[in-house]
């Protein structure tokens, strides 16, 4: 659980989209930085290329990017877990071909004031789903899947949120339009804060509480870059 839960949850509020946060020069410089950065993880079972963005690459974009940001979100640090060379990271790029699942980004150390997760589409496809519910334990996959909560990965696999919240049965109508790719049973409880569909140019804004997942409308693949930030004692 996180240490600072008061100071995190001082910092939270509703998911939000900047329109306009790119303009064309600068979008079309994110998609040449994203074909220039070397690969990650391809992972073949969950249909999923990652790319970390390395300070060795378009160190012009980075001042622009963080700059921009600043402005968006206030004061605050970057907290992306370093490449595999072991070289910081400004966040991570994800081209998937299938929708991701319920999960939280809430990272690993307890005692960091975690902020705003956020989430650059490089696509024109793609569309996330933010739940109101939230969750101050670690980066943590949720499922009552076996198979899936056996699976191993960066994330850990639960299914206590099931405990958490309300156990509800979720919406039927919701369930059908944007979360087909999960089981209805897993999303007991939930209730949806938000249904971003993605736009080149725009930033969604989320705390890095909130549970979220993709929505399954997923035709073909998406591209998109996050960003996990924390805050700083002294702000
Ligand atoms: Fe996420």
């Amino acid at each position: 659980m996180h240490k600072f839960i008061k100071k995190i949850k001082n910092y939270e509020e509703k998911p939000y989209v900047i329109k306009k946060f790119l303009n064309p020069k600068e979008i079309t410089n994110f998609i040449k930085l994203y074909q220039e950065l070397p690969i990650e993880v391809n992972n073949q079972r969950q249909k999923i290329v990652k790319k970390k963005w390395s300070k060795k690459f378009f160190p012009e974009l980075q001042s622009v990017y963080e700059k921009k940001l600043k402005s968006a979100i206030g004061n605050f640090s970057m907290d992306n877990p370093k490449n595999k060379l072991g070289e910081e990271s400004l966040g991570l790029f994800q081209e998937s071909f299938m929708p991701v699942s319920l999960h939280v980004d809430t990272g690993f150390d307890f005692d960091k004031i975690i902020y705003k997760q956020t989430l650059l589409p490089l696509s024109e496809e793609g569309e996330t789903v933010i739940f109101k519910n939230r969750f101050y334990g670690c980066s943590t996959t949720f499922s009552i899947n076996e198979k899936e909560l056996a699976a191993k990965g960066y994330n850990k696999r639960s299914s206590e949120h099931i405990e958490l919240y309300s156990k509800k049965p979720f919406n039927k109508k919701d369930h059908e339009k944007f979360l087909k790719h999960e089981e209805i049973n897993n999303l007991k409880g939930l209730e949806i804060e938000m249904v971003y569909k993605w736009k080149l140019g725009e930033i969604l804004i989320f705390d890095r509480t909130n549970l979220h997942c993709s929505s399954s409308n997923l035709k073909g693949k998406k591209i998109g870059f996050t960003t996990s930030t924390i805050k700083n004692e002294v702000d």
